[in-house]
């Protein structure tokens, strides 16, 4: 059987195949963070399409945490009901569905709101400059999380991705460039991991299903993250964690040379460190995703090929396991 086919284990989540849809806002949420019909075509098009998991868009556990007023939220309880109808959508496809809890921090693009961040000290010129946050505020947060994990509980997802990556808030708590407080969440990296290990315990208590995290594996810039200190982050929260979505950059403005499979490598090195990973970036054929199945990654993401062909995974088990297409496209 060819390998993208060979359903899998990820923690407690039974997946059918290795591929998921990789976390990708769409900024078409209500301006109070609301589901709107396009989410619904839009998750259950890639579910049928094949998909052994749909991660979820970003998806806010604070109004101000949102990177605009377009992204969807999880910070009230009326968000519930329209995410609980895209659970059960996607899951009469048979795909499960993972929600990407997430803070932008200090990337957030909320009009008339102060952004919050570890230390004061903006993205750009081009972002305003974010409050630092007192440790009630740190609390408040992590609050915010577990509540979030409780809502997502009620909604019936499967898993929660928590996004550690980018230059968000968690991402502005782990890397050195972002972090410069002198308290317990700064200095050393068991310090700058407290708030995702805090989050991570909190989300923990209030959701059954599988958690994991997305980290930026590394930020392209002297003194930041490279893979070896994301290995030590992950070795600290490897307790609460089923693995982790490997990405890259976002923390600091820096420009990035990408090729297909650019952060492969990455993945690599954290799953030869014994931690599962989701690996991808700019993969879009079959013979890559075989390639870096088990040797690079446990689990496939695939972003921008599915925004253009949602039924990329479907073509492929039409080729190579035709008796697993759903009924109604076996036709096709
Ligand atoms: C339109 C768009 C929105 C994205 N939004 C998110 C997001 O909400 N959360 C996240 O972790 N990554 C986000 N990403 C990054 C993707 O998850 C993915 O890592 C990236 O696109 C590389 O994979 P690809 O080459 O298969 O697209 C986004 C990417 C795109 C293109």
């Amino acid at each position: 059987m060819v390998k993208f086919l060979q359903p899998t284990q990820w923690g407690k989540l039974s997946l059918s195949n290795r591929i998921v849809m990789a976390p990708m806002c769409m900024y078409q949420a209500d301006t109070n963070g609301v589901i709107q019909p396009f989410h619904f075509a839009h998750y259950t098009a890639r579910a049928y399409g094949g998909v052994a998991m749909v991660i979820t868009e970003a998806t806010a556990v604070e109004a101000r945490g949102r990177i605009s007023d377009r992204d969807l939220g999880i910070y009230d309880d009326q968000h519930i009901v329209g995410l609980q109808n895209l659970v059960k959508a996607v899951h009469q496809s048979g795909s499960l569905i993972a929600i990407q809890l997430a803070h932008a921090g200090r990337k957030s693009g909320i009009q008339n709101q102060t952004a919050i961040a570890p230390s004061a000290i903006a993205f750009s010129q081009d972002y305003g400059t974010p409050k630092a946050m007192t440790l009630a505020e740190i609390k408040d947060v992590i609050i915010a999380f577990e509540k979030a994990a409780i809502r997502a509980q009620k909604a019936g997802f499967d898993g929660i991705e928590i996004h550690g990556a980018h230059g968000y808030l968690i991402n502005e708590f782990l890397s050195p460039l972002t972090n410069h407080r002198q308290d317990q969440y700064g200095g050393s990296i068991e310090n700058r991991t407290r708030f995702l290990k805090e989050i991570l315990q909190a989300v923990r208590k209030g959701f059954k299903g599988e958690v994991w995290v997305r980290l930026s594996a590394e930020e392209y810039a002297e003194g930041g993250h490279h893979v070896l200190e994301t290995i030590q982050v992950l070795k600290l929260i490897q307790p609460f964690i089923a693995g982790v979505n490997v990405s890259s950059g976002g923390v600091v403005p820096t420009s990035i040379k990408t090729q297909p499979g650019y952060q492969l490598p990455f993945a690599k090195q954290i799953q030869e460190a014994g931690i599962l990973t989701i690996g991808g970036g700019l993969i879009t054929t079959f013979e890559q995703i075989e390639a870096a199945l088990d040797t690079d990654c446990h689990l496939i993401y695939l972003g921008r090929e599915l925004l253009l062909n949602p039924y990329f995974v479907l073509q492929h088990i039409k080729k190579h396991a035709p008796e697993r297409m759903l009924k109604p496209y076996q036709r096709g």
